[in-house]
């Protein structure tokens, strides 16, 4: 089955290679105003959890009470250290020659209880440092408001499921623009929908880990989505103006291709499940949640015995006002997935059942997702970036996350440089043979840092960090020196390709 759809996917290529005149990908360039940038989190390198002021999230909530949920028992108390060492980090981007970092404010650096009361002026100041020192090294500054490390003292009024949580976090994202906005060309309102809601409220994946799963997950949107447009509207009209930044959500999205030919509507079913949900009231004409999303909610929500489907309606006023809110679509792609119909219909509520689908590997590596690889499917992100282009009327592209990961200290990871070369590759191709939109593309990771529940076990930096070394060194890996040449020469140099 692989192999099917390997040879099928390498027809189609032979086929646009023929139209294009034989050139190859790495003789194309990214284009004069094509950005490159690199990325990290707040929560996953900052360390410093309990000083100058700070509040105390969910995350450090959560490692500190249930070390049992993260697979190494580890924290982020220190993590990177970068909230010490940001000027080193500073360097490092200097090195790879980039265009702009995007980088996360902690939410309770600035507000420690989480409800916009007193500012903590400390906090303030620790991010005016760091975006002074970006526009003295002349790197643009992408700033995530949230990465995931949600202030605990909100998880007493029920966290993103309490509809005033729109208002908190309104506050705070004014705050933060008021303070920063001058100095910040690009903002993301949230990182991943899917995982900040899905992983977090209806799983126990992530913090705060509350495991209601079919209901939680999708109040959580709900009022995640909501809270986009009204930062959105915030920013679009009384910040703007001013500032003349762009602002957008960064989507995670993984192709799901059909296993076998009888599962090309399981495959589109989930892509509309675990991304298309959070990307239609945003980015469509149409607004709203996706028809197909609906009806299988609906469905199982009535087989378990619900008088109504448990995913929350928008009003139409709530769809025209979300509808819109975003100057570029933020990407995070990491791999490619078998989706095949699943049809057994549990009468357990639960997210996972109301799509019906069952995911399996796409590769034929040596790596697999049983031992917790990625792999390393380009076909795949070209795939998907094509999808989005036509599904959602040809929106600008930044990709705010493109990576893979180890499960050891790799300092020469040659996989590493063959997977960025492939999907390097792939996004050329789909820029000059497929015409989508790309304008951005951002390394995840800078540095390894704290991989949430995977502890400090799967690392995707392409600086290698020493955890055992209180100083926290951090140590070019090949891979940094592989992207400082793409980077510098604006298309993608020769590399080894290994699986
Ligand atoms: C995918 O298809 C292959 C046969 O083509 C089958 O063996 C495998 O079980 C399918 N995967 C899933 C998850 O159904
Ligand atoms: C901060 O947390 C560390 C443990 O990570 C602890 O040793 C230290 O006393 C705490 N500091 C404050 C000011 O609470
Ligand atoms: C600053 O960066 C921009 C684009 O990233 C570049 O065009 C410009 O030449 C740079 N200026 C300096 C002083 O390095
Ligand atoms: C953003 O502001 C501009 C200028 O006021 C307005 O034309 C546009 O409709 C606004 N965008 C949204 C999505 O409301
Ligand atoms: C289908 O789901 C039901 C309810 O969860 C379960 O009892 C049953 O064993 C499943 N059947 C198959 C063939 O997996
Ligand atoms: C997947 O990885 C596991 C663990 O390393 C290994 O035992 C298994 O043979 C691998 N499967 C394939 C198909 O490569
Ligand atoms: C990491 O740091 C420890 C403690 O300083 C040291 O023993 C070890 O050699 C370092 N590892 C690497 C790869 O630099
Ligand atoms: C371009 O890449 C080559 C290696 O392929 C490297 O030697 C050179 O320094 C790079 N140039 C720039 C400007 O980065």
């Amino acid at each position: 089955m692989l192999l099917f759809n390997m040879f099928r996917v390498v027809t189609i290529f032979a086929l646009f290679a023929v139209f294009d005149r034989g050139c190859w990908a790495t003789s194309y360039r990214f284009p004069d105003n094509f950005l490159f940038g690199s990325a990290t989190s707040a929560y996953q390198i900052e360390g410093a959890w309990n000083e100058s002021g700070k509040g105390e999230s969910t995350w450090d909530r959560h490692t500190h009470t249930h070390p049992e949920m993260i697979i190494d028992g580890s924290n982020g108390d220190i993590a990177c250290d970068s909230y010490h060492k940001y000027e080193e980090d500073i360097e490092l981007l200097k090195y790879l020659g980039v265009d702009f970092y995007r980088f996360s404010l902690s939410w309770t650096r600035i507000f420690p209880s989480g409800f916009p009361d007193d500012i903590n002026y400390e906090g303030i100041n620790h991010y005016n440092k760091i975006l002074n020192l970006l526009v003295a090294n002349n790197i643009t500054a992408m700033v995530t408001l949230f990465h995931w490390d949600l202030p605990q003292g909100l998880m007493a009024v029920g966290g993103m499921l309490n509809p005033r949580f729109v208002t908190f976090y309104t506050e705070y994202a004014r705050t933060a623009f008021e303070h920063f906005g001058d100095r910040v060309q690009y903002w993301l309102t949230f990182n991943e929908p899917f995982q900040t809601c899905v992983f977090a409220y209806g799983d126990l994946m992530l913090a705060p880990a509350l495991g209601i799963s079919g209901i939680a997950d999708y109040l959580c949107g709900h009022n995640l989505l909501k809270a986009h447009a009204a930062v959105y509207h915030l920013y679009n009209t009384t910040y703007r103006p001013k500032f003349k930044g762009k602002i957008g959500i960064s989507i995670s999205a993984d192709w799901f291709e059909p296993n076998t030919t009888d599962d090309e509507v399981a495959a589109e079913r989930i892509r509309q499940f675990w991304y298309g949900m959070y990307i239609q009231p945003v980015f469509s004409s149409k607004g709203d949640y996706p028809d197909v999303v609906k009806e299988y909610i609906a469905y199982h929500s009535s087989l378990e015995g619900y008088k109504q489907s448990r995913l929350p309606q928008f009003t139409p006023d709530e769809i025209n006002y979300i509808k819109g809110t975003y100057d570029f679509m933020g990407l995070n792609h990491y791999s490619t997935y078998m989706a095949s119909e699943a049809p057994n219909i549990s009468l357990e509520t639960s997210y996972y059942n109301d799509y019906q689908v069952s995911l399996s590997s796409a590769g034929d590596s040596i790596a697999n997702d049983s031992n917790g690889l990625l792999e390393i499917v380009p076909w795949g992100f070209r795939k998907l970036l094509v999808w989005l282009k036509d599904t959602y009327d040809d929106p600008d592209i930044f990709v705010t996350e493109n990576g893979i990961n180890d499960l050891d200290d790799v300092i020469d990871d040659k996989r590493r440089i063959s997977y960025y070369g492939q999907y390097l590759e792939a996004l050329l191709e789909a820029i000059y043979i497929d015409n989508v939109n790309v304008i951005a593309y951002t390394i995840w990771s800078l540095m390894d840092n704290y991989e949430w529940y995977l502890g400090y076990t799967s690392k995707y930096g392409i600086y290698y960090v020493n955890f055992s070394d209180p100083d926290r060194p951090r140590i070019p890996k090949s891979s940094a020196h592989f992207i400082r040449n793409v980077f510098g020469n604006r298309t993608v140099v020769s590399y080894d390709k290994v699986d």
